[in-house]
Parts: C-alpha cells; structure tokens; sequence
C-alpha cells in the first residue's frame, strides 16, 4: 500500500536515537519490499528482532501437487475436508490443507477454533478470505478484527497469528502467494492512490490498531518459506515476544477489505470478470463477483457467454448466495469450480434461459486466476465430487 500511516510511538527524525522512558535504545527495523527499492516501514523494537534461541524443522502437511492430468474440470466441495471436531482441534496456519497451486500461488483451505501459533510467510503475501466466524488477526503492526466476508491482506515476512473468536470455528480461504498481493495497477494512480473508477478506495480498508505489546520469553514463531520442493517450513524459537513494536510507520503493513464494500461495476451487457477485479499478484488475479443488479439492454443474457481462457485456469469459491451460471452442477456454498485453460466453460444446461429478464443477481463467489496451469494439492484429491466435468452433457445432472 502506497497510503502512509503511523501508530504508536516513533522518533520525529528517522533513523535518529529513540529511546524508552528509562533511557534504553529501541531497535530500529526496516521492512521493506524489493530490497530497499519499494514500500516499507521502520518498526521500534523493545528487543533486537534477530534474536534467535533455537531453531528446528516444521513438519508441513502434504505440500505436493500432481499435474491435473487427464485435464478436467473439476468441482471441489471443500466443506468435506473439516469435521467439526477435525476444526475444533484445528487451527488457521498448521491446519491449512493444500487444495489447488502452482509456481505462483498456493489455495488453502481450513476450518479453525483454536488460536494459531506466531506465523510469517516468508514466500509471498497471503490473502486470506474469511468464509464465515470471525476472529483477530494480531500482527506486529497491531490488530486486526476480521469477520465473515474479509479479505485479510498480509504482507510476506509479518508475524502475526489467528485468533478465532466466534462461537463457530472460522472457516479461511487462504490465497499463498509467492509475490507481492496488491489492487490492480490500472485502480491506481502514479502515486498509489485508488482512483475514482476503482471498485473500492482507501476508506474501505480497514487498517491495525496500536501495536499490541507482548512481555513474554522463549516464544516460537512458524516460518514458511521457500526450500526443497518448493515450500518448507522452520521454528524459530526467540528470546522475547516479537509483539514487542512501541510504534511504527510506513506504507507496509496489513489490512482488512470486506466483499461487502465492493461497488460492483455493471452495464448494458454482461461486463468481463476484469471488472470485478479486487486484487493482484504475479502471474495471477483475484475477482470476485458480489449481489449486483445484472444487465439492462432489454435483450441481455445476464449470465457470462462461453469462454475460452486461453492463457489462465480459473478457480471459483463460490462463498454466498446462489451462483446463477452454476445452477444445476451441485455446486453450492464452499465449493470450488476449477476450469483449466483448453476447456471451454460458461453456464451448465438451462442456465441461460433461466437467467433472461433477470434483474438481479444474489451470487457471492471469490475467482482466482491463473496464468501458470494449476496443480493438485491433497485437499482437492479428497474433495473432487467425481462428476462435475461431464455436467455440461445432455443427459448430466
Ligand atoms: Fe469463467
């Protein structure tokens, strides 16, 4: 984020001596994205944040993906991976399971009620979707208080762990990237600032509180990063509690943005999914499609024309509401559509004819796009209903 903020407590000069009421040094850190050449933020530490006490390995979860060979598209019902007593022992970072990934990206699901370990991704930013519950998000930057219906925005490299806080565990779709995740370029202005025709601007993001400070020692914080087979996983044990920041400034830093405040563009005739675009990182895109009245020319076919996505696979989370073009496919909340470059797709039979003189739209789905082929992870192996790519035939459920 290009948006400047400052919370707690920071010297008026940077890199200049700040010191603690009893006259001990801060600890000054930069974080900062592309080596010192992008965003950042100077964090003032009680304690030097390189500490280290112990170090060992994290035994990741199955983390392997298998080429979706003979290609098909799929339909993954993600609800089947959690029981609920799998999700009251479960919580949102160890117990995400691989659905979908590829060089560029990874999907997570998980189903969580208890409180996760410290954890940063050093890989890439994440971009968790909260499905429903809700929970705090504590970072070293501060908290953030997440619901049903977030987007979770946290930049690689941040501590940070899950708070559940709902009666009902949260359920997470978390979006791993190995780059940076932003708003789409064309949102914004030379100078980062989201631009009138943007979906969404700075108001609608929800950003930390104050640093929340933690005196504690001998903490253990997850570490997922790149190593053999692509992702690895380390403890690092630290002396001091890394929730140990008196202030902060800069324009990294996480942040919350709720589907609900996105202003829905629609036209005449069918708008192309670019313009239900939300997010970005390399080689992918996230869109996402919100209640929205549909288009208007008296002779519209509001669900999409067939398509041909030549260079991308798109997955679809189809997170509220009814998702018009998928009736009829057994596609329903907390499922997945995967539809894989050299498969044309658009509405299952009927579909069309339904959706003529429709006025309006009640569908909530999270669309992720591809432009490396996606493979499978052991979520999708255990969640694929078996049928889905023959639910376009004549005769097809
Ligand atoms: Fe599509």
């Amino acid at each position: 984020m290009a948006h400047y903020l400052k919370c707690g407590c920071i010297p008026p000069k940077r890199h200049t001596q700040h010191r603690a009421p009893d006259g001990s040094l801060y600890y000054e850190e930069l974080m900062g994205e592309e080596g010192f050449s992008s965003d950042s933020s100077l964090l003032y530490h009680r304690h030097i944040p390189s500490a280290i006490s112990q170090v060992r390995a994290w035994d990741l979860p199955d983390q392997s993906t298998t080429p979706n060979h003979p290609l098909k598209p799929l339909h993954l019902r993600l609800h089947d991976l959690f029981t609920i007593d799998q999700a009251s022992a479960t919580d949102a970072v160890t117990g995400r399971r691989l659905v979908l990934g590829n060089a560029d990206v990874r999907i997570y699901y998980v189903v969580a009620a208890q409180a996760s370990p410290l954890y940063r991704n050093a890989i890439g930013d994440e971009c968790v979707y909260v499905e429903s519950g809700s929970g705090v998000v504590e970072t070293i930057f501060g908290d953030l208080e997440v619901d049903q219906g977030d987007y979770v925005i946290v930049p690689r490299a941040t501590t940070h762990r899950w708070v559940p806080t709902s009666s009902e565990p949260i359920r997470l779709y978390a979006i791993e990237a190995n780059s940076h995740i932003a708003p789409p370029k064309r949102y914004l202005s030379n100078y980062g600032q989201l631009l009138e025709h943007a979906p969404y601007c700075e108001r609608d993001l929800r950003l930390p509180g104050e640093p929340r400070l933690v005196e504690e020692t001998e903490v253990e914080v997850y570490i997922k990063h790149r190593g053999p087979g692509g992702v690895a996983g380390s403890v690092h044990v630290v002396p001091d509690h890394p929730f140990d920041v008196v202030g902060w400034d800069g324009c990294l830093y996480p942040y919350a943005f709720n589907i609900a405040d996105f202003e829905p563009i629609t036209g005449r005739v069918h708008q192309p999914p670019p313009a239900h675009q939300v997010f970005e990182g390399h080689n992918f895109v996230i869109c996402n499609f919100v209640p929205r009245k549909v288009d208007y020319h008296p002779l519209a076919v509001p669900v999409p024309y067939y398509h041909a996505n030549v260079d991308s696979d798109e997955v679809m989370f189809y997170c509220g509401g009814d998702y018009e073009a998928r009736k009829g496919s057994g596609i329903g909340q907390g499922s997945i559509s995967l539809h894989p470059g050299g498969h044309s797709h658009g509405p299952q039979p009927g579909a069309v004819e339904r959706s003529l003189g429709a006025q309006f739209f009640d569908e909530l789905a999270v669309m992720v796009d591809t432009f490396r082929p996606l493979e499978l992870g052991e979520g999708a192996k255990s969640s694929d209903d078996g049928v889905y790519a023959y639910s376009w035939s004549r005769g097809a459920r």
